[in-house]
């Protein structure tokens, strides 16, 4: 049984805090749900919501809203070293992260406070400080959507990259994810564990806190950086980082650095260097500005932010606007991270 309501405002349901419209939207809780609700629209294209947390809105959605809530975390295999847990689609990043810390679970820990749900973990292969989805992800259950056959996607499946994978390339709008398997350390039954400490911010920070390195302790860490930068989108409206950092190739950086000696990077290979989009847009002025309710966070430049009505439109304007003065300033091209819904 599914319960399709209409004009529903998805303003709570996306971490922008845009007011759209969906026609039609089904709040789904479990994978039945789900089957119906594809088999019902078969043949229409659906809309599939999860967090909400890295899109921007920019007019009423037309096509049926499923609401991805289905929950459950279950653990699949246990042995000395690892453990397997498999989480379903609608369980919240964050209190996943925190419920693997509780149970002593270790992998996962830098991953803390990301917004946004566990099933479009996958999708943009999220990542921070050191640490990428990819490095702890196990398999992940699809439904096909077409057909409604259900598969499981292995690692090397789901083609990961830097903020990238299969599922926005070749396999775009092909699959839903109802449920992601992370193989994660037991670290009830090992000692044997690399903790991901190296990136910069995460060893000062931890230098602050009281108490022995434990994964609670990292997560700590990474909270308190993360809530340092970066706004709550319950207080803020926001996407996170807005854009990706961009690559480029190393005889372009090599220039670059000459006229800008303190430009941070990271090298990817031997002729591609990843550059800090959020440096280079606040070198252009943007941080902290506001143009109507649509503006760039006062504390870091990457993120832009919605003051309370902005629409879907004003803060993609703003976003051209810094696209087009990067680019001038310095001539490199940055792409939008938070995907544009406009259909
Ligand atoms: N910087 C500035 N001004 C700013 C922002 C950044 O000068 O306004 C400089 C910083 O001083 C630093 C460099 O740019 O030298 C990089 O900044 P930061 O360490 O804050 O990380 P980032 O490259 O901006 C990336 C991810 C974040 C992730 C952090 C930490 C992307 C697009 N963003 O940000 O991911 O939390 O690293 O690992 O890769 C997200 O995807 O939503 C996200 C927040």
């Amino acid at each position: 049984m599914i319960h399709i309501q209409s004009q529903i405002n998805l303003k709570e349901h996306n971490t922008f805090g845009i007011s759209a419209f969906a026609k039609a939207y089904t709040n789904i809780t479990t994978v039945t749900q789900l089957t119906d609700a594809l088999s019902y629209y078969h043949d229409q294209e659906v809309f599939l919501l999860g967090g909400g947390s890295n899109m921007l809105i920019l007019k009423d959605i037309e096509k049926p809203v499923l609401h991805l809530n289905i929950k459950g975390i279950e653990i699949l295999e246990e042995n000395k070293d690892h453990i397997l847990v498999t989480s379903m689609a609608g369980e919240n990043w964050h209190e996943f992260v925190m419920h693997c810390i509780e149970n002593n679970w270790a992998g996962i820990e830098n991953l803390a406070l990301i917004p946004g749900n566990v099933g479009t973990s996958p999708i943009q292969n999220i990542g921070a400080y050191g640490i990428e989805l990819k490095d702890v992800f196990h398999s992940c259950d699809v439904i096909d959507i077409k057909t409604g056959e259900h598969k499981q996607l292995s690692l090397a499946d789901c083609q990961f990259g830097y903020r990238d994978s299969i599922f926005k390339n070749e396999a775009r709008g092909q699959y839903v994810i109802t449920a992601v398997t992370f193989k994660l350390t037991n670290l009830n039954k090992t000692d044997n564990y690399d903790f991901k400490t190296s990136y910069g911010a995460i060893q000062n920070e931890l230098e602050q806190l009281d108490g022995s390195l434990s994964i609670e302790k990292v997560a700590r860490a990474v909270v308190n950086i993360r809530s340092s930068k970066l706004p709550d989108s319950k207080i803020l409206g926001n996407s996170g980082s807005f854009f990706k950092n961009p690559i480029i190739k190393k005889e372009i950086y090599d220039d670059l650095l000459r006229m800008h000696p303190e430009l941070p990077h990271y090298p990817v290979n031997d002729s591609l260097v990843k550059v800090p989009a959020g440096w280079l847009i606040d070198r252009c002025g943007f941080k902290g500005k506001r143009y109507g309710d649509a503006g760039i966070h006062d504390k870091q430049a990457l993120v832009l932010v919605n003051h309370g009505e902005a629409t879907g439109s004003e803060v993609l304007q703003v976003a051209r606007t810094i696209q087009q003065a990067v680019k001038d300033r310095y001539g490199i091209e940055i792409d939008t991270e938070v995907n544009l819904i406009n259909e």
